[in-house]
């Protein structure tokens, strides 16, 4: 069977899932996150939106996210009226342990980029696009991209960029997108009956990327230098600078990495 066939995996989620409904397959589409965003009356609280390929997929802060291979695994769940928007970038947060453990699951020693990144082997795997629109309600998009079966990237990626195919050979996108929607599933689930952060803040620290190492964190037009020390209760960022002046932010991206 082809590895990057997704096929129709409603029918597992229908039977387990409380938060995610239905999943809409397209063979193309400019972005996953863009398309709900253009549809939100057509799409229901729960619904997911999958792309074989995405023509304008996009990253945080403006970025292009490369969506030309079908080896990749696009897609974006709307959420309705479910958080408070002072929530947001804690879900960042969430969703990055959720595709983590499924990708620990099948072996991989990935690692949180703090807040929104997967990294494999010091290069970028997975990214996460969070999108909130108030159209009448309250609509959270939650976009997600993972290199899966990418066999190359473009010439300007290719020291940044890896997938799981070029670290440890094929993988299954059909099995990797069901464990990780259930690993969401559950998350998500958990998050909203207690709001409770503990457990997924000790995840993140215990599988960081950066934690303990010097980092230089940008926030809008300032840059932040510094150890970042700790991953703080509620999800945000401690970073010590060189005059021991210590900065708490839960916003911003870290640019040496
Ligand atoms: C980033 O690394 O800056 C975030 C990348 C997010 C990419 C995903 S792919 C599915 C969804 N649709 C998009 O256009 N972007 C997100």
């Amino acid at each position: 069977m082809d590895k990057n066939d997704i096929g129709d995996i409603n029918l597992n989620l229908g039977i387990s899932s409380s938060i995610l409904k239905r999943i809409h397959h397209f063979p193309s589409l400019d972005s996953t996150n863009s398309y709900l965003k253009r549809n939100l009356d057509k799409y229901s609280s729960g619904d997911i939106v999958l792309a074989d390929l995405q023509s304008q997929g996009k990253g945080r802060m403006g970025r292009a996210w490369s969506s030309d291979s079908k080896g990749g695994l696009y897609f974006s769940i709307l959420l309705k009226n479910k958080w408070d928007l002072r929530d947001l970038n804690f879900i960042t947060l969430l969703l990055a342990t959720s595709i983590d453990r499924a990708l620990k699951n099948l072996g991989f020693n990935s690692l949180i980029k703090w807040p929104n990144d997967i990294y494999l082997h010091g290069k970028k795997l997975a990214g996460i696009l969070v999108e909130n629109i108030i159209k009448e309600e309250n609509n959270t998009i939650l976009g997600m991209g993972i290199n899966v079966n990418n066999k190359d990237f473009k010439a300007d990626l290719l020291d940044k960029a890896t997938s799981l195919y070029l670290e440890g050979g094929p993988v299954d996108k059909k099995a990797l997108f069901a464990s990780i929607l259930e690993n969401l599933d559950q998350d998500l689930e958990t998050y909203s009956q207690d709001f409770k952060k503990e457990n997924f803040v000790n995840y993140i620290k215990e599988n960081s990327l950066n934690l303990n190492k010097d980092i230089k964190l940008q926030v809008a037009d300032k840059i932040i230098q510094g150890r970042m020390e700790d991953i703080l209760a509620d999800g945000s960022l401690k970073i010590l600078d060189k005059n021991n002046h210590s900065h708490l932010l839960n916003y911003g991206e870290i640019i040496n990495q």
